[in-house]
């Protein structure tokens, strides 16, 4: 079988991670240039001021990606680019850069899917409550608003947000992402809902503009699977899927949020402060939204914790995905389990899982239309006789483009592939060491560039159009 003709083959990146021109051409400062420069924060105290550079080389770049054959880029708009201070005057600079990217990509043919929002939010509206305040959330729209009319004629794929989950938790309870808050759960369930809100009313407005193109959000696909067959194992798993699965796919979705986490909220005061306004776009708007983008990295292996009173102090290292901690609100644990495979960073190598996940977001939520935003692998590539030898990389990648292959046969509508990432960039908590690139960058020699054996592979897989996969 070969992926269906208008399956779109891809790779993905993020501003802050590949931009760099941190102060240039008007930006304003981002959230994420105050964090990482705070000691401590980021590996080494990494930070995306140059990043890759991609801001000033981004005609090489996407040249590199056309040699690859990428038929798609996935790629972040920065929004204190476009609109310094996050809700004033626009900045024309800003507009120009992302016209220019933009018209680069289609000069390939290569179509631009882009996310309004990969974590860099301008720095004034997190100093004034981030996404606990609703302000974010009307500064949001008006910020989508520019941007649909801006680049609209040229751009028919959106994502509105990219992992909720992360930004949010990372954001209000692990204390490793901007605004740097511990154990605040009341916020993060009140950033999770600003955040549906502000999707909501993206894309309403989005299809009131009638520009015909598409329109979605971007989660984490981490489907939780309990470690055994104990009944309290898979009772904890259950609850792991409602709170990081059901409590942000289902308002996108369905339009509601899930009764399970609803109930629970409410008994121990954790509701958001919502409206019935808020409810009722969040409701009307699901209809019209067009599609899930999941980033798929690994599943969740879970069993139910049995220290509820215990502590849990996430470090930098666990709290970025590996799997050994305990949920938030101390119902489940997270395990790393001997017979599975994991990567340097202790992320579980999955495509079965993967797979599995996909056949039970189906039977959950239907026909849904799905992109695969992300997936990839991070490693510390070898370099041999100067080539990128990124052999395992090669490995991972078709592993999960036969899941996806086989997701495609069983029924699943998945439209595209996004491989994470078109190039090597900025980690945000493991700096240049965690590479998932096709194109490597030389950090030690001008960041040159130089396609990886990863690309020519990828390569000859959209030629093929993935039929000897
Ligand atoms: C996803 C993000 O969570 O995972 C990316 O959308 C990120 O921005 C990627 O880079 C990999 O995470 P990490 O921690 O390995 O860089």
């Amino acid at each position: 079988m070969k992926f269906p003709h208008d399956f779109l083959f891809g790779a993905a990146s993020a501003s802050y991670q590949v931009e760099g021109a941190w102060n240039e051409d008007g930006k304003g400062i981002s959230n994420w240039d105050v964090f990482s420069k705070i000691p401590g924060k980021t590996y080494k105290n990494t930070n995306g001021d140059i990043s890759v550079d991609h801001y000033h080389r981004y005609k090489e770049d996407i040249k590199l990606m056309s040699e690859i054959g990428l038929e798609s880029y996935r790629f972040s708009i920065s929004w204190p680019r476009i609109i310094p201070d996050g809700d004033g005057q626009v900045n024309e600079k800003g507009l120009d850069f992302y016209n220019n990217l933009i018209d680069e990509c289609l000069k390939y043919g290569i179509v631009p899917f882009v996310t309004l929002y990969h974590w860099d939010l301008p720095q004034t509206l997190e100093e004034c409550g981030g996404w606990t305040n609703k302000r974010t959330v009307d500064a949001f729209v008006k910020y989508a608003n520019v941007c649909f009319n801006a680049f609209g004629d040229r751009v028919k794929h959106w994502i509105t947000f990219n992992e909720t989950i992360v930004f949010t938790s990372l954001g209000y309870l692990a204390g490793a992402h901007p605004p740097g808050i511990k154990n605040d759960i009341k916020k993060y369930f009140q950033a999770t809902h600003n955040v549906f809100t502000a999707h909501a009313r993206a894309v309403k407005d989005y299809k009131a503009l009638r520009q015909f193109g598409e329109i979605g959000i971007t989660h984490v696909f981490s489907p939780a699977f309990s470690a055994d067959e104990k009944e309290e194992n898979k009772l904890a798993a259950y609850h792991a899927n409602q709170y990081s699965l059901a409590w942000y796919y289902d308002p996108v979705l369905k339009g509601e949020y899930p009764d399970y986490v609803v109930k629970q909220l409410e008994e121990k005061g954790w509701t958001p402060d919502w409206t019935e306004e808020e409810l009722s776009i969040i409701k009307t708007s699901a209809a019209s939204n067009d599609f899930i983008g999941l980033n798929y990295y690994q599943p969740q292996r879970v069993i139910k914790n049995n220290n509820s009173d215990e502590v849990i102090e996430r470090t930098r290292e666990n709290s970025t995905g590996a799997p050994g901690n305990a949920s938030f609100d101390g119902v489940y644990r997270t395990v790393k389990m001997e017979d599975k495979v994991y990567t340097k960073w202790g992320w579980e190598i999955s495509p079965e899982a993967f797979f599995e996940g996909l056949k039970m977001l189906k039977a959950h939520y239907g026909d849904i239309k799905i992109y695969i935003t992300e997936n990839g692998l991070g490693d510390e590539d070898p370099i041999i006789e100067g080539e990128i030898v990124d052999v395992p990389r090669i490995k991972y990648i078709e592993t999960h483009l036969k899941a996806v292959k086989n997701a495609i046969a069983e029924g699943i509508n998945i439209k595209g592939y996004y491989a994470w990432s078109a190039i090597d960039l900025l980690s945000w908590l493991n700096g240049y060491k965690k590479q998932y690139g096709f194109i490597y960058v030389d950090h030690n020699n001008n960041l040159n560039r130089k396609i990886k054996l990863s690309g020519y592979w990828y390569k000859k897989i959209i030629k093929e159009r993935g039929e000897n996969l």
